[in-house]
């Protein structure tokens, strides 16, 4: 049987009978501090999502029903990268991609398996230690397994075509275009990153909110939601399959990822009376627009066919504007039309598969969530 104390012991090449299991008596149990009787129920009007003062390991009653909706939602869209074959993605990169594509197709993996070890650290160092309602944390724990299953998948392409390892992680440290875009996430995130922030004080509770609306609204709602589309261009034309399917699972965690963080947002803006300081949003998408461009333009230098860097900053505006509107906050590029008609439709696992190429594992009714 499996030694799951030390899973890499070699197996016994017999099967020995199992050792008796010699249970000591038990001791004397020490005295117990009796509960207080008239300790009542946490009131759930009394919680908060941050500066809250119940009990912190009380889930529920809830004040928060629908964060344990997401949490049960999240829980649907269950699958690992070795569930989808890639064996078909192995001879496209090798012998049908073009050299422009296989530099799209690397450096969308190499910005992709950075910022999600950032979403991780964000989510799971920074942001739960501050939520003061479990039912809020409970999702965030879900959401922190979800961003190390993204690193799996994309180390599981990675590894499986056979790319340079060390060259495609260090990516991000040596092109400016894609450093560019971590180096913002990464000052968010070190601004938030101290588990002696004080959030009863207006200055840090502003900067913890804004970081909060940068990493759900444009780091994992935009350029994570954006991210993808360059792969799904390659799939449309019936290359790269394989992982398209990958990155279609992940956008589906990513897209309840950015709706549960606008979400909670929201209610901490309601919360603590919280005013958005209106040119620090415009900053923040500017500077949010100024870094996708510059990516784009790397990693589009030189044209593919059905997708450009027009596309894809166009695409950026649009979705943009969507998670503003989520957000509840002017639209920071109002009238932008969507670049990419037939995204939603792409990224849909819903869609007609040919069962023979893939391996598709619908997990009850994850296919159902819907896209925003
Ligand atoms: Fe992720
Ligand atoms: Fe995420």
């Amino acid at each position: 049987m499996q030694n799951w104390e030390d899973p890499f012991a070699p197996l016994p090449e017999t099967s020995a009978p199992e050792p008796k299991v010699i249970v000591p008596p038990v001791a004397a149990a020490a005295p117990m501090t009796q509960p207080l009787i008239d300790v009542k129920p946490v009131n759930p009007d009394d919680k908060r999502v941050v500066n809250g003062m119940t009990d912190i390991n009380q889930l529920a009653p809830f004040k928060y029903p629908w964060a344990w909706e997401y949490f049960l939602n999240a829980n649907k869209n269950h699958w690992t990268p070795l569930d989808i074959n890639m064996a078909q993605d192995v001879s496209d990169y090798h012998h049908k991609l073009t050299m422009e594509e296989r530099h799209v197709y690397e450096n969308v993996l190499s910005y992709l398996t950075t910022s999600d070890v950032l979403a991780m650290r964000n989510i799971g160092l920074a942001v739960m230690e501050k939520m003061s309602a479990p039912e809020l944390q409970i999702y965030q724990a879900r959401q922190v397994y979800e961003e190390a299953l993204h690193t799996w998948t994309y180390q599981h392409c990675i590894e499986t075509l056979n790319l340079d390892q060390g060259e495609i992680y260090n990516r991000y440290r040596v092109v400016p275009e894609i450093n560019g875009k971590i180096q913002i996430a990464n000052r968010r995130l070190d601004s938030i990153m101290r588990s002696d922030i004080d959030l009863t004080d207006r200055d840090e509770l502003h900067n913890f909110v804004m970081a909060y609306i940068f990493f759900a609204g444009v780091f994992e709602g935009c350029w994570f939601y954006n991210g993808f589309s360059p792969i799904f261009a390659l799939q449309r034309r019936g290359l790269m399959k394989g992982t398209a399917e990958q990155l279609q699972y992940i956008m589906r965690d990513e897209v309840m990822h950015a709706s549960f963080g606008i979400r909670v947002v929201r209610q901490i803006i309601q919360e603590e009376n919280v005013t958005l300081d209106v040119n620090e949003m415009r900053q923040m998408w500017d500077e949010a627009e100024a870094a996708e461009s510059a990516y784009a333009g790397y990693i589009m230098r030189d044209p593919i066919l059905g997708y450009s860097k027009e596309d894809h900053v166009q695409q950026f505006r649009y979705i943009a504007n969507r998670r503003a509107k989520q957000l509840k906050v002017a639209q920071p590029f109002p009238g932008v039309e969507s670049a990419l008609p037939w995204l939603d439709e792409q990224a849909n696992l819903r869609k007609e598969k040919n069962f023979f190429e893939t391996r598709v594992t619908e997990y009850q009714t994850g296919g159902a969530l819907s896209w925003d």
